[in-house]
Formats: C-alpha cells, sequence, structure tokens
C-alpha cells in the first residue's frame, strides 16, 4: 500500500501527543482531488480537537489540520475545475477530519480555489479558516456596510487581522482590539482606531466581531448602538442572545464551512494586494506539537503554518 507521512494522533492529549508517522495514501473519490500539501495552516480547532474539547473524533491514529495549500497530484472521476499541477488551497471537510498534517489529501474539488502565483504557500495556507470566518462574520451574518461602525476584538489574531482588512476596504470604520505590542501591526492592516481588549472607551458600534465568547461577549454588548449586532466566533449562547434581545440588540453566531467560491473572491483580494497574511513564524511539519504551543499561548500575530515540502 502507499503510503504518506503525517502528523498525527493516537488519541487526544497534550501538544506532544502530535507525532510524525505514516498514513495510507488517500485516493480521490468522485468530485475530489488529491494534493500534494505544500503547507498547512494551524487554527484554534486544531489544538482544540487535539485536547478533545473540539471536532469529535471517531478513529485514531487521526491526522489534524484543516487549511491546506498545495498543487493538485491526481483528479478523480467528475472533475472538470482542476487539473494535475493546479497550485490550490482550502480548507476541505470541515467539520469533518480533512488530514492536513500530511504531504498528501484528498480534498473535494469545489472546496477549493486556485492559488494566485504571487501569493506563496504559507500564506494561502495561512488563509482559508480564518478568511472565510471573517467574511461571514462581517457581511454575511454582521451585515457590514460602508461607513458603519465595526469592532473587532483579536485584531492581531488570525480572524482579526484578517477581518480588519475586508472591513476597512469595504469603507467601514474599523476599531481594533489588540494588546499594546500588537497596536502598531493593528494599525499597518487599515483600522482608524486602535485600542486594548478592555474596550472600554468604544460605544456607538454597528457591529462588534467577538472572538472570545462568555462574559467577554456579554460585555461586549455594551460597546453596540441600538439595533447593532455582536457576532461571536464561539458557538450558539442562549444566554448572549436573550441579553441581546432584551437590550433591543442582535446577536450572530458564526459556523464557517467549506466554500471554494468564496475562496476564490478571498484569492482575487489577495492577488490584487487588497488582503495580505501575516505569517508569525513556519515550523516544519514534524514540529507540529511545538507549533502548538506556541498557538495556545493566544497571542499569535497572524498565522502559524508548518511546512510540509
Ligand atoms: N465559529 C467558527 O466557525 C470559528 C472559525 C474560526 C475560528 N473560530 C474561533 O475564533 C477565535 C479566534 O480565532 P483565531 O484563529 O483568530 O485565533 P488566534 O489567532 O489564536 O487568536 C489570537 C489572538 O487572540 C487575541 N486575544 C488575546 N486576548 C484577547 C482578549 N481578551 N480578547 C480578544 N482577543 C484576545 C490575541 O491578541 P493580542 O496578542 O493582541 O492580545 C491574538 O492576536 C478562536 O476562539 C477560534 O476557536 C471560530
Amino acid at each position: 500500500m502507499n503510503m504518506t507521512r503525517a502528523a498525527l494522533i493516537d488519541g487526544y492529549g497534550p501538544p506532544q501527543a502530535l507525532r510524525i508517522g505514516r498514513v495510507p495514501l488517500p485516493e480521490p473519490g468522485h468530485g475530489e482531488v488529491q494534493v500534494r500539501v505544500h503547507a498547512a495552516g494551524i487554527n484554534a480547532i486544531d489544538w482544540l480537537t487535539r485536547a478533545g474539547r473540539g471536532v469529535s473524533v471517531s478513529s485514531f491514529p487521526a491526522v489534524l489540520g484543516w487549511d491546506i495549500s498545495g498543487a493538485v497530484t491526481r483528479t478523480g472521476a467528475g472533475v472538470t475545475t482542476l487539473k494535475a499541477g493546479d497550485q490550490v488551497f482550502g480548507m476541505p471537510r470541515f467539520p469533518g477530519l480533512a488530514g492536513g498534517y500530511a504531504d498528501h489529501v484528498t480534498a473535494p474539488a469545489d472546496s477549493l480555489a486556485v492559488k494566485p502565483g504571487d501569493v506563496t504557500h504559507h500564506s494561502a495556507a495561512g488563509t482559508p479558516m480564518a478568511a472565510l470566518t471573517a467574511w461571514q462574520a462581517l457581511f454575511d451574518l454582521g451585515g457590514l456596510s460602508p461607513g458603519q461602525r465595526v469592532l473587532v476584538q483579536g485584531a492581531a489574531g488570525g480572524v482579526g487581522h484578517i477581518a480588519v482588512q475586508l472591513a476597512a476596504r469595504a469603507g467601514a470604520e474599523v476599531i481594533g482590539a489588540a494588546s499594546l505590542g500588537n497596536h502598531a501591526f493593528v494599525e499597518g492592516l487599515g483600522a482608524h482606531e486602535v485600542v486594548d481588549h478592555s474596550a472600554s472607551p468604544v460605544r456607538d458600534v454597528d457591529v462588534v466581531i467577538d472572538p472570545r465568547g462568555g462574559e467577554e461577549a456579554l460585555r461586549l454588548l455594551d460597546v453596540l448602538s441600538p439595533g447593532g449586532i455582536l457576532v461571536t466566533l464561539k458557538g450558539s449562547d442562549a444566554r448572549l442572545a436573550q441579553a441581546a434581545r432584551a437590550r433591543g440588540l442582535r446577536v450572530g453566531f458564526v459556523y464557517v464551512a467549506p466554500n471554494g467560491a468564496s475562496l476564490a473572491n478571498l484569492a482575487a483580494l489577495m492577488a490584487e494586494g487588497h488582503l495580505r497574511i501575516a505569517v508569525e513564524k513556519t515550523f516544519p511539519l514534524e514540529e507540529a506539537a511545538a507549533a502548538h504551543v506556541i498557538g495556545e499561548t493566544g497571542h499569535v500575530r497572524g498565522r502559524l503554518v508548518l511546512d510540509a515540502t
């Protein structure tokens, strides 16, 4: 049986549970392509899943990772949009397992987009989950329109640094919240104002993007104008929804899903230089555990990426 290299886990556990091993080379099914992964992005859901607090894993060993960028090596039956050699990126199969921390994955062709030539595999691998989430939060749920005020919490993080750029480009007045050491970075992304996470002086906001949920999301209701909306990335929360309703406010809950067409729109923005993905650090695939340790500090600027070349 043909095999491929992967960073895998034999059960839920700490970062050290990640080990390099070999798994069967995945074969593309109908409508799927096989991709030689050059880089895999690391998301919060990766370390949550590793620890048993994210996506439920039905059998081990399991290969984590959703965000990938690489080259198509084979096409399955029925694939007409991609061919061997195409450079692609995406976050296939989420919330099912995709096995992105590997030299090869298979993916539904319609969950991928062609990577712009000028964008590196590292940047592209850092894009899909964070950018699709930011887009859904700002526009699909938040309904952000030109001239509105938006507060992006965690503005230096994976989702946040993309949300700031997309919102500024859409003509919104963007307030980014970040730790002091990240203020200049967030300003450079196009934020009109940068504040600390406590955001106490901020008021009259139309849309808030909340990456934390819980008490912090409840507190953030205070910054909204009447009729404003808080979009949280932390899943549904009946208490938050009720608190918002009682104050004439609205809440949106993001559940990101693969979307090759939206990804192609984001790729166009990247190709035109309107969206840049900050990669704080790259690690060889063998050092996936070290990358998780850093990710879990909760203070990464932009994205962490594994190199699988
Ligand atoms: N619902 C969905 O479909 C979905 C999809 C993607 C992500 N998510 C969730 O969205 C959240 C953000 O994801 P991400 O990839 O952007 O994570 P991330 O890159 O790991 O976030 C790191 C950022 O969090 C910031 N941060 C630290 N303390 C904070 C605070 N008190 N309030 C606000 N931000 C703070 C840090 O900013 P400083 O270093 O400046 O302090 C850092 O820039 C995660 O919880 C993730 O699970 C949900």
